[in-house]
Formats: C-alpha cells, structure tokens, sequence
C-alpha cells in the first residue's frame, strides 16, 4: 500500500507528475481550448458573474490564494480568497452575480461546507473543487471540478494541493475563455505550458536529494522563516504550514516586500530563511527586488535557502544553499516551487523523529467547526 516508501506523505509527494496529468487529463481538447463540461453552470451564467470568492482551509486555502492571482490577471474579476472558518461570520456581501468556489480536498471539512450553504442561501453560485468523489461538499454544491490526485492519505496534504492548483488554473483560464480576455494569446501559451507541467514536476522530484541533506542539518533549529513575492506568496505560507504539521517547528511564511515592515526584526545569526524567487523573465522587477531582500537578510546573518529557476544567476552570489526548480510561467510556478518545501518539511520531521503521516492533533479531515 506504501509502494515500497517509507511514509504515504513520500508516495503521494511522489504521485504527484501523475496525479497533475490526471488531473488535466480531457479537459484541454486537441485544439488548445479548454471543455470543462462537467462544470455545470452555463457559459451564459459565467459571463454574468461580476466576483469570486474562493473559500477554503489549510493547504487548500493557500491553493485558493494562488487562483486569485490567476483569476484576477486572466479574467479581470475582482476574486476574494477567505478563510472558510471566518467567511460567514462576518456577513459576506454575496448575490446570484458572486461565484463561490469551495476548495476541499476531503470534501468533508465542515468550515468549507457551512461557508458554501451561507453562499447559497445569499443566491450565490457554488462549485466546488474537490478530490473525494461524491463526498458532502460536491452534493452540496451546483457544479463540482473533481481533481484526480487519488486518495490521499497522509495527513499533510501534497498531491492534492497539487491537483487543486491545476483545478483552479483551468477554471481561471475557462472563465477567460467564456467571457473574452485581452490575453488570448497568453491563455494558449499557458494551456499549452500546463500540459506539459507534469513533466517539470517529475523532474523537480529527480533532483531532490540535497534538499533532504540540507533538512538534516536544520533538525536542531527552532525557527525557519519563508519568503516569497507575488504567487510566490502563498507557495511560502504553505512550506511554512508543512513544517508546523509535520516538524512541529515555528515556522512562518511573509510576503518578501513586508520584510522592513517587521519581520526583519526576526533576522539573527544563521537563522534559516527559504525565499522563492519569481522568474526573472516574467516579472523582472519582483525578481530585483527579491535578490535585495535576500541581500539584506544575508547581511544580517540569515542562512539563505533561495529557490530560484535554472539559469537565474542574480541569486548565487547571496545564496547559502541553491535549489533550482525549472523555469514556468510565473503564474504556473507553485506547481514546482511547492515540491521542494513538500520534501524539506517531510525531511525534517523523519530527522527529529515525528510520525510523518499522522502528525500530533492533526486530523486528516476536520468534520467539525
Ligand atoms: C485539515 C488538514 O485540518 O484540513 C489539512 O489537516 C487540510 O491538511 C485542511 O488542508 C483542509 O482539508 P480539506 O479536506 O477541506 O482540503
């Protein structure tokens, strides 16, 4: 049932080439558009839709702060990304023009699903992205996207926050095909990229090795701060969210441009900092601005752990430790530059000697509020 791995989290964070392909498996036809049939809410009542709201917890949330990059840049809607937990408490502004899009893996966790009833209740469309087949979150909801990532059985979620990516792309980039976007040509070039993802993924994963090395020389650390600008962002709130479930570490995740407003204050003395670098070919002036960030962390005695795409030399004369992921759309970059934190975390909790797949208080599904 392992497949020969030690832990599940190792079989599913290897799953994942497969899991993405599955997931955009039929639903990006020969042509180079996208059919998403199953998505029962007509081309008519999309084009009508005037805000999204995405609502969604933990490592599904993160995938939900991800789309709204994506939707926003493809569809020019405004996309709202909420905590589902707090989403109902503090009286939504919704109408039958709002379109909710529930993230779940499990399908199950009662926060996501009391938020998606709020929204119908106000009239609002509710399709959920989901893994579990049939489960309560899909029943409930208009229309449901199912990603193929599998079960998933490790607690910390991997393959699946994965597939919900790609879920949320081909939703962001259908909204853009039904309602008519400026960056039509964009919108192909991506497709075309996003089809060919899951091979960069497989080849992250080859090269995971030092990764490891360096997780077990951190196992004694208290602290690991992450960076990251842009979709960068929330791939920095999600490697620190791993490494609080499964390291039992303190771990946080910033945006890098937020680092003089407080955070620097947290820098000491080989204090290990991860930072995700944007592409330098997308948007070059986050690119500059990450190396100074890093610049300045490394004066003040952090240890630079920088993810960066192969080829970004501005980097490697302020990184301590180098891990190259290779180079995407910056749009498309969580989809490998969430691999290496995956394994980092998963490392680091085999090196101070914690369960793996079933973390301390964690449960895999909360099905209460
Ligand atoms: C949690 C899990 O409590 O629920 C997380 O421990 C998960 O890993 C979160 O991200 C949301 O779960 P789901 O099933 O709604 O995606």
């Amino acid at each position: 049932e392992k497949g020969g791995y030690d832990y599940f989290m190792l079989k599913e964070i290897a799953e994942q080439p497969k899991a993405v392909a599955d997931t955009l498996l039929g639903r990006i036809d020969p042509s180079g558009s996208l059919t998403l049939d199953e998505v029962r809410i007509s081309p008519q009542e999309l084009r009508e839709v005037d805000k999204v709201v995405i609502v969604a917890c933990g490592t599904a949330f993160h995938a939900g702060l991800i789309a709204k990059y994506a939707i926003e840049h493809w569809t020019r809607m405004p996309c709202e990304v909420e905590l589902a937990s707090e989403f109902r408490y503090r009286d939504p502004i919704l109408d039958g023009r709002s379109l909710v899009i529930a993230i779940s893996q499990s399908g199950e966790t009662m926060d996501t699903l009391m938020a998606l009833r709020h929204a119908r209740e106000q009239g609002s469309k509710v399709l959920a992205i989901c893994n579990t087949n049939g489960s309560t979150i899909p029943r409930e909801s208009d229309a449901v996207l199912y990603t193929h990532a599998g079960p998933e059985v490790a607690v910390a979620s991997t393959k699946a926050f994965l597939t919900q990516l790609v879920a949320c792309y081909l939703v962001a980039l259908y909204l853009g095909q039904v309602r008519g976007t400026k960056w039509g040509d964009e919108i192909q070039a991506v497709i075309r990229d996003l089809s060919r993802i899951s091979e960069e993924v497989d080849r992250v994963l080859e090269t995971m090795e030092p990764v490891r090395a360096l997780a077990r020389t951190l196992a004694a650390k208290d602290t690991v701060l992450f960076l990251g600008r842009h979709v960068g962002y929330p791939v920095a709130l999600e490697g620190a969210l791993k490494l609080k479930e499964l390291a039992y570490m303190h771990a946080e995740g910033f945006a890098a441009g937020e680092l003089k407003h407080g955070p620097i204050a947290l820098i000491e003395e080989d204090l290990p900092v991860v930072v995700v670098v944007p592409s330098p070919r997308g948007r070059s002036v986050l690119h500059d601005k990450i190396v100074s960030n890093i610049q300045e962390i490394r004066a003040r005695g952090a240890r630079t752990i920088v993810i960066a795409e192969e080829g970004d030399e501005a980097v490697v004369p302020y990184a301590d430790h180098l891990i190259r992921i290779p180079a995407t759309p910056t749009l498309l970059q969580p989809l490998v530059a969430t691999v290496p934190l995956q394994v980092f975390a998963c490392e680091l909790a085999t090196a101070r000697g914690n369960e793996v797949d079933q973390p301390r208080n964690l449960a895999k599904s909360v099905t209460v509020e």
